[in-house]
């Protein structure tokens, strides 16, 4: 697995790391938890040895289970996770409501301010079984309370050894700026936006942007949720709390023109290098530049073993070029081809 350092920090990740969203439960229609510890195992004895996280993903549940893989692990991997979004406390904006994994009403709010910041690194480390976090990253902003004051706490953290590293996610580039100003003589680690060949907001402002501070860059759903493994086909059936089921893209008819798209241009260098779909995907996305490491989600042991080698893969430039210009402008949408294709698949829209 090739590996980076993370902005000007002393901490070094793989360029393919362990997104633990989906091993929480909440949003991707439920968990497998034995499934869940055997992908961790398997990925941290793979070398993707940096395991991304959140107290909201499944509400703590995503922590626990990462907490529980560990207990039978002899290397520890390095923990990044993330503070501002609370849904057991009633202060700040609210974010959004939803259900948890036993399906009672959460209402998730943004929440910076100090206190809650060393509240949760606490309740973080408690569910991981660990006394040190590699990184904690603002994980939204939130508009109540000033920037000075959460990047105090963590600074305050950094100093006492609880967190090695800070970083933050979802920021504007004024955000960046401000941020980095803010903390002084300590580094901001890096930022975590969302990237994909197919999301490539961060292109025009973000990308240039830390390439002067040297600020690491994870970026996050880099399969865009699985549509662009190759592997989500029009007759996979997302259960009725996947959340993706209410996402137009993941349309029945859109499943359709992803995958001929992705057949058409990564099949032949996927072909190539004896590789799948999602791996050549996957290494295009970590070969753009500023890009330090893709974040992956994955449900269980093969699909880590599937996405590990995304990290071992060395494209030429003129086949990231191929990836990633061949994705270019896609358009997800409805016609009368998408009819006549799933008219010849048997499906309905
Ligand atoms: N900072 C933020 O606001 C933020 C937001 C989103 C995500 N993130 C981070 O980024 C990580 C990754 O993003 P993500 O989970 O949204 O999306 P992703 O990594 O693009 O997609 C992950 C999903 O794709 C499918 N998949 C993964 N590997 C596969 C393979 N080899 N073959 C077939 N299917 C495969 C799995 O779903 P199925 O098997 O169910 O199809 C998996 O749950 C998260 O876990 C989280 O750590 C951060």
């Amino acid at each position: 697995m090739q590996r980076r350092k993370l902005g000007k920090t002393s901490l070094e990740v793989p360029v393919v790391c362990f997104g633990a969203w989906a091993i929480g439960g909440w949003y991707w229609g439920g968990h497998d938890d034995r499934a869940s510890v055997d992908a961790v195992r398997t990925a941290v004895e793979l070398g993707m040895d940096a395991i991304d996280t959140a107290p909201v993903y499944g509400f703590g549940h995503s922590e626990r289970v990462i907490g529980e893989a560990l207990r039978g692990l002899r290397v520890r991997p390095l923990l990044m996770t993330k503070v501002g979004l609370r849904w057991d406390d009633a202060r700040g904006p609210v974010f959004f409501e939803s259900q948890d994994n036993q399906k009672n009403p959460v209402t998730v709010r943004r929440n910076l301010r100090a206190d809650s910041v060393r509240f949760e690194v606490e309740q973080s480390q408690k569910r991981l079984g660990v006394d040190v976090l590699d990184l904690v990253q603002i994980h939204w902003p939130d508009p109540e309370t000033p920037l000075a004051e959460t990047l105090g706490a963590l600074v305050e953290l950094r100093k006492s050894g609880r967190i090695r590293e800070i970083g933050v996610s979802n920021f504007t580039p004024a955000m960046l700026e401000e941020a980095q100003r803010l903390l002084g003589s300590v580094p901001l680690a890096s930022t975590q936006e969302r990237f994909s060949a197919l999301s490539r907001g961060l292109e025009k402002e973000v990308l240039p942007w830390v390439r002067r501070p040297q600020v690491g860059v994870l970026a996050y759903s880099p399969l865009e949720q699985g549509l662009l493994s190759g592997k989500l086909g029009p007759e996979r059936q997302l259960a009725a709390d996947d959340g993706r089921l209410r996402k137009g893209q993941f349309s029945v008819e859109n499943r359709v023109l992803i995958n001929a798209r992705l057949a058409e241009v990564v099949g032949p260098i996927a072909k190539r290098h004896g590789a799948t779909i999602a791996q050549v995907v996957l290494a295009a996305t970590v070969a753009q530049p500023g890009i330090t490491c893709a974040l992956v989600g994955a449900r269980g042991p093969e699909q880590v073993r599937e996405n590990v080698r995304a990290g071992e893969l060395a494209l030429q430039p003129a086949e990231v070029a191929a990836v990633w210009n061949g994705l270019a402008n896609f358009e997800f949408g409805s016609g009368g081809l998408v009819g006549r294709v799933l008219k010849k698949l048997g499906l309905k829209r």
